[in-house]
């Protein structure tokens, strides 16, 4: 059981490095202005820096990347906080230091936020061990968990040699944002949906999250991973497990983590024939991208889940860089009525629920067909706005480091879910058809609409 203890010290490994630049600064400069930051963080860097630097890297950082620094005083309190230590981190001296500062600091109950390259977490792990500061304390650890099942598991051992599994905070951003909180609240906090959320009444869920631009510079990252890798088998199956999980016998981490670990498990390897792969054309003139590289910018799949409820339901799920629009909604269709009295031409998909889930807002709408007005009894298709929120100016990472210093792990993925995530995608990570060229601001390949079945298509999300 996750302990819902307060941590006492944040230890930012990776201090000077780009995810506490762009991200991490940022997120605790959001707590302290909430008066949520009351722990010291100490930052961990093999550069020279003065605990100087390391604020000014902050600031600059809120400031870029952030909403901007506009209350000082939570600065301060974020400024006050900070310390550094600069070392490198094969020297035991380093984590010595570490031990003592902790020590000074009256701190018995760590977070350890390893926002350094998946590489060196073994190395720092047994170095926390060796220095006696590993018990009691927890770890934070951000995407990628892993490349694949055999790497997630790996790392997963490695992180269980000195931490059980209540103090691991695994970061899937996505768990942190409104709207896919809301989805959850509203499936569950509903009961007019219940009767119509299985194979007898939805014909497909679509689920696309559309991005309008490329790799961002980030060319060599992405040569390492692919749409697949990057965002689906993280972000995207984490919505659909929560969309297709059973209730939760209640708010608890583990309730929610045992539903949706068990709806990841139902989920079927993904086969070729499921996976329609493409890439914008001028992703290899990228930086850092190989002249004939084949990684994926787009990815289609179609998946089923062998469930009780689910079963024959296609899931069909899309990404993509330099898409037309950015924009993230699920959709789910209905089954048409079972006689068409009218004969009326639309009725297939006509029937739908569309979450909104980014960005900004969050939106629901209904998809429902109403006479024409008329003489005949000719139809067409509205759609009603269920609601429509902007979404609160608390980040996803405001959310969950503040979570993760609360010792509240209900929005972190467990062991088993990721583990049953790459088990959806590990078979077709490697065996896979070429990715197929597409213009940036298209859709992706035409062959992705091959995977829906006769009658239906691809939703394409407004902007
Ligand atoms: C990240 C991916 O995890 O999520 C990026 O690495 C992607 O490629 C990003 O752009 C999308 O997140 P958001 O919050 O901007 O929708």
């Amino acid at each position: 059981m996750a302990t819902k203890e307060q941590a006492d010290a944040l230890v930012l490994f990776g201090a000077t490095g780009d995810l506490a630049h762009k991200k991490i600064f940022d997120a605790l400069y959001g707590n302290a202005k909430r008066g949520r930051l009351k722990v010291p963080v100490i930052g961990v860097a093999a550069d020279d820096w003065t605990v100087d630097q390391l604020r000014d890297r902050a600031r600059e950082g809120i400031d870029t990347f952030g909403g901007g620094v506009h209350d000082e005083g939570a600065f301060a309190t974020l400024a006050g906080a900070l310390s550094y230590i600069g070392g490198d981190y094969r020297d035991p001296a380093t984590f010595t230091r570490l031990a003592q500062a902790l020590n000074d600091a009256g701190a018995r109950r760590p977070a350890f936020y390893l926002a350094i390259p998946p590489s060196m977490f073994e190395m720092v792990v047994q170095a926390l061990q060796a220095a006696q500061i590993a018990e009691g304390a927890r770890v934070i650890i951000e995407k990628p968990f892993g490349i694949d099942l055999a790497s997630a598991q790996e790392l997963n051992r490695v992180l269980h040699s000195a931490f059980p599994e209540s103090s691991i905070y695994r970061i899937d951003h996505y768990l942190g944002k409104e709207p896919i909180q809301n989805l959850l609240y509203f499936r569950f906090a509903n009961s007019f949906l219940e009767p119509i959320w299985n194979r007898n009444y939805v014909d497909c869920i679509q689920v696309t999250m559309a991005e309008n631009f490329g790799v961002q510079g980030r060319g060599r990252f992405y040569e390492e991973v692919g749409t697949l890798r990057d965002v689906v088998q993280n972000h995207l199956l984490q919505t659909v497990s929560l969309l297709a999980m059973e209730a939760p016998n209640g708010p608890s981490a583990e309730s929610l983590r045992n539903e949706k670990a068990q709806v990841l498990e139902a989920m079927l390897p993904l086969r070729r024939e499921d996976f329609v792969r493409g890439q914008f054309d001028g992703y290899r003139q990228e930086d850092g991208v190989a002249p004939d590289s084949d990684v994926e910018t787009f990815a289609a799949v179609k998946l089923h889940i062998d469930s009780w409820r689910w079963a024959g339901v296609p899931f069909f799920i899309r990404a993509g860089k330099n898409l037309p629009v950015s924009a993230t909604e699920v959709r789910a269709e209905l089954k048409p009525p079972p006689k068409n009295v009218f004969g009326d031409q639309a009725l297939a998909g006509s029937n739908y629920l569309r979450f909104r889930l980014g960005p900004d807002v969050v939106s629901l709408a209904l998809g429902i067909r109403v006479k024409h007005p008329g003489e005949t009894f000719a139809g067409e298709s509205e759609e009603l706005y269920v609601m429509e929120k902007t979404t609160e100016d608390l980040t996803a990472y405001e959310r969950l480091l503040g979570d993760a210093i609360a010792g509240e792990a209900l929005l972190f993925a467990r062991e088993d879910e990721v583990e049953a995530a790459w088990q959806v995608v590990d078979p077709v990570l490697r065996d896979h058809d070429p990715a197929i060229p597409y213009a940036p601001g298209t859709w992706g390949p035409a062959e992705a609409d091959a995977l829906m079945p006769e009658g239906h298509s691809w939703h394409e999300p407004a902007p």
